[in-house]
């Protein structure tokens, strides 16, 4: 493979090639099919560190690399961030709770291209107020998604997620985002989950990034806990997010990290 393909915009954001769709389909759907697979696992008593074991066992089986071991000092092959932690909980003894909800986060890497996503999962009885939150975050996602096209901004994605959380009195959460992915993890641009229709660098075929909203039922706000990774909401609401890699299409968006099994939201079996 040639990493000098392509070209970047002013706004440092790489140009992918036709060609290179495939590469990404290949890495996305394996970490979609992973996360598929971990769905029956998730169930009260299972430890977060259990299943990032079993996760880290399918992605060697699957002979690819994980993207998050060593990354930054990180030491394990996904992310599980339970109820109130909004993103980058570290797998270990914790255990699963009845009516806890869980993100898991699992990024591949496969020929050299990154296939990153996560979604939520929810062990024994799922609580109104919880489900409300993870079918608005999934469906802010997807509004987000359907503003990928080229010629509209990044602004106008940040903009339908933010507009459609905040029309169902919840928030966004400002101090993560999503990025440029391909041959690299993270990449320009930062995909900002809020915003003003029309700001932003405009939205072109080949670029590939994903979409990663995390939305809290109280306040924004959040903290990084002393182990510098686990970030929590500073008023304990609990938090969801769901993510998918995408790449720009000629009059849309492909998305790489499709469920297999059609799995992606929880209650869809
Ligand atoms: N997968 C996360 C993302 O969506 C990044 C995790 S980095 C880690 O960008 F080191 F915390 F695993
Ligand atoms: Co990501
Ligand atoms: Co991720």
């Amino acid at each position: 493979m040639d990493d000098t393909r392509g070209r970047t915009t002013k706004d440092g954001i790489r140009i992918y090639q036709p060609g290179d769709f495939a590469g990404m389909h290949k890495a996305g759907a394996l970490a979609a099919d992973i996360l598929d697979r971990i769905a029956p696992l998730v169930v009260p008593g299972v430890s977060t560190g259990e299943l990032d074991a079993a996760i880290e066992a399918m992605v060697d089986e699957a002979h690819a690399v994980s993207a998050t071991i060593g990354y930054k000092g990180y030491k394990h092959a996904s992310c599980i961030s339970l109820n109130h932690v909004v993103c980058h909980g570290i797998p270990g003894d914790k255990r699963v709770k009845d009516g806890d909800i869980l993100n898991v986060d699992v990024t591949v890497i496969v020929d050299g291209w990154y296939g990153d996503t996560s979604r939520m999962y929810v062990a024994g009885k799922l609580s109104r107020k919880a489900e409300r939150l993870i079918q608005v975050t999934h469906d802010a996602l997807m509004k987000g998604i359907e503003a990928v096209k080229p010629g509209n901004t990044f602004g106008d994605i940040g903009h339908a997620i933010q507009a459609y959380v905040e029309a169902h009195r919840m928030s966004v959460v400002r101090d993560f985002c999503g990025h440029g992915l391909g041959r690299v993890f993270h990449a320009p641009p930062n995909v900002l989950h809020y915003g003003r229709a029309g700001s932003g660098p405009v939205l072109e075929e080949g670029m590939f990034f994903t979409i990663e909203p995390m939305v809290n039922l109280g306040r924004p706000e959040t903290k990084v806990l002393s182990d510098d990774w686990t970030a929590v909401t500073r008023d304990k609401s609990l938090s969801a997010q769901f993510e998918h890699s995408i790449g720009v299409t000629s009059d849309g968006f492909d998305i790489f990290t499709l469920s297999p099994a059609g799995k992606f939201h929880p209650t869809w079996g």
